[in-house]
């Protein structure tokens, strides 16, 4: 016994000399190992959104309905989606998404499934809802660590006979393994992907499966999407619209947005031979024009081999591009959802008492990333959240802001996102708003575009990019500006019915007296005054169509002083000064 602790305590001495020795760059290279990226998101899976009870179970949905939409909008195929959650026992689930899509072939789907970083959308400029290669192998990984099982697919392109497999990935590797292959007899198109998962939750919140869909919904209505909740209650979201959306189109970087870095990296790998050619196939709206305006400007021959430029050489044509004026980026790669499904979907699912939706031209961010913002604001009615029940006994209602980037809804991370900095930036006293949070609202924001800037690999919120944020802001006051003539109009009306009920009271009074004073019947003095009223209330209605005219003057006005400032703050910045962003002054439209 004596022996035992005399060795525990010359061990620990060692253990303590050790530490306070250091170890040697030697020593420490000995420990130097690479990594795959799989062990590394297998470590990390809060990066792909894959933490919390609740939030990790809605974005394994959000992965695997994204892809089906995405794979049915690039076949050009109606959706068909149903997602099925089943309780197996405590925090524990399996998870079933069945699409009518395109299919995976055998040589396909373990990469799509089985591989991280690994897809069909990373090195396409396409607007689509995916875009990192990530999603649905995260997804398969969280399972093979949670429960230790293989993630069930049944895949068929309508060609071959479909197949059924299990998949599970190697850390070590980053590589699909297959297993249980077979074809099926049956017959199938599309794709269904059943997984189970431990320390997950299903539950009714509004950060939950069902309000992901339900939203999913609004912004997809030619989407059907059926979800069967655990308990077996089946909810189904009826498509309201069978006209497939237009395909994306892959689209090539414009020339105002690209950094040095980019068009580098770009020459590099261009199959063009000279850096004239490569300007022209490689980037949007660049012609000969162009070309001979940079060629006119910069210290180097054009016609020199792309892959011989030089970082300098790069930023000189980059600053070439800050002078030149170039077309707007093409939009026709951008699908926007369009004024009227965004009204049609809001109308059904909020019925407001006001509705407006505004979608702006689309615009680049840095990168030459083009990006297009939609708004609709739907004000009373069922708009808004439930919130308390009031005093009156009546339950009052909350602002909602639903956010969307390509169509796909955000329900996380709200504080970090650009749609929420943009809404909470407006100052909505001015749009007759007194309190936006207790205002009956359901704000709508989607961004599209053919990269989302998103703030982390999870995909929950957008970077608050300045060119975007300047986008959103317009938008929303836009918008509000229209919210702020329905609120001023129906306080008007109010108020006009007030006055007529007055002055229709004391008509007949008046009637009486003057008869008497005029000797003339009662009936024919009350009949004028009458007459009297109704002009008068008239004279006033003609004059508020004026002052309604006259505000929308100043409406464009504050626009132009808007985008005036942005534009001011910009160069401000640029030349040091302090360049913070406030809402700007805005003439006229304070009560
Ligand atoms: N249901 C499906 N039908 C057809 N193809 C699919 C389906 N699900 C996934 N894929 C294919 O698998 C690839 C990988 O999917 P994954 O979700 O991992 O990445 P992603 O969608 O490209 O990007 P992100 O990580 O942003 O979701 C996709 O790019 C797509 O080509
Ligand atoms: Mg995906």
């Amino acid at each position: 016994m004596a022996k035992e602790k005399e060795n525990e305590e010359q061990e620990e001495t060692e253990a303590e000399s050790a530490q306070l020795k250091g170890t040697s760059a030697e020593e420490i290279a000995t420990e130097f190992k690479e990594h795959s990226v799989a062990e590394f998101f297998k470590k990390n899976m809060q990066m792909l959104g894959l933490t919390g009870k609740i939030k990790t179970l809605t974005t394994i949905v959000h992965e695997y309905v994204t892809n089906s939409l995405d794979a049915c909008e690039e076949a050009k195929i109606l959706p068909d989606i149903e997602v099925q959650v089943k309780e197996l026992g405590n925090e524990y689930y399996e998870i079933t998404a069945k699409d009518n899509g395109p299919g995976l072939t055998k040589e396909t789907v373990g990469k799509a499934l089985g591989q991280l970083l690994a897809g069909t959308k990373f090195h396409r400029m396409m607007q689509m809802r995916g875009q990192q290669g990530i999603g649905a192998a995260g997804c398969t990984m969280l399972s093979q660590i949670t429960t230790g099982k293989a993630t069930q697919v049944i895949t068929g392109t309508g060609k071959h006979a479909p197949i059924s497999l299990e998949i599970t990935i190697d850390p070590k590797k980053n590589e699909a393994k297959i297993s249980n292959l077979t074809e099926l007899k049956k017959e199938f198109k599309g794709t269904v992907i059943r997984a189970k998962f431990k320390d997950v939750k299903y539950v009714n919140s509004e950060q939950a499966p069902l309000e992901y869909l339900r939203r999913t919904a609004i912004a997809n209505p030619h989407a059907q999407i059926t979800l069967i909740e655990p308990s077996g209650n089946k909810i189904v979201f009826k498509r309201t619209l069978k006209e497939i959306p237009a395909k994306p189109l892959e689209i090539k970087p414009h020339p105002k947005g690209i950094t040095v870095d980019e068009l580098s990296t770009l020459a590099k790998y261009t199959k063009a031979r000279q850096v004239s050619s490569f300007l022209k196939s490689e980037l949007d709206r660049l012609g000969d024009k162009a070309v001979e305006e940079i060629a006119k400007n910069v210290s180097f021959d054009l016609r020199k081999d792309p892959r011989q430029l030089t970082w300098e050489e790069s930023e000189e044509i980059i600053d070439q591009f800050k002078k030149i004026s170039f077309i707007a980026p093409r939009t026709d790669g951008l699908r926007s959802i369009g004024e009227e499904r965004i009204k049609k979907s809001l109308s059904s699912i909020v019925v407001p008492e006001f509705l407006s939706v505004v979608t702006r031209k689309p615009g680049v961010y840095k990168g030459g990333f083009p990006f297009q913002v939609e708004v609709g604001i739907a004000f009373g009615g069922n708009a808004g959240k439930t919130g308390i029940v009031n005093e009156e006994g009546r339950q009052e209602r909350k602002v909602e802001i639903m956010r969307f980037a390509n169509r796909t809804p955000l329900l996380f991370d709200t504080g970090a996102c650009a749609i929420t900095k943009a809404v909470q930036s407006i100052d909505w006293k001015r749009y007759g708003i007194k309190d936006l949070e207790s205002a009956p609202l359901t704000v709508f924001v989607n961004l599209i575009s053919v990269h989302i800037p998103y703030t982390s690999a999870g995909k929950q919120a957008i970077s608050d990019e300045d060119e975007i944020m300047e986008e959103l802001r317009l938008a929303l006051m836009d918008t509000g500006r229209k919210i702020y003539t329905f609120i001023g109009r129906q306080k008007r009306q109010a108020e006009k019915e007030a006055k007529r009920k007055m002055f229709y009271k004391y008509a007949s009074e008046v009637a009486y007296a003057v008869s008497e004073l005029a000797q003339k019947p009662k009936k024919q003095v009350e009949d004028k005054l009458h007459a009297l009223v109704l002009k008068h209330l008239k004279l006033e209605e003609q004059k508020e169509k004026e002052a309604d005219a006259k505000g929308e003057a100043s409406e464009e006005e504050i626009e132009k002083a808007y985008e005036k400032k942005m534009e001011k703050e910009k160069k401000e910045t640029a030349k040091g000064k302090d360049g913070g962003k406030k809402e700007p002054i805005e003439e006229g439209e304070s009560e």
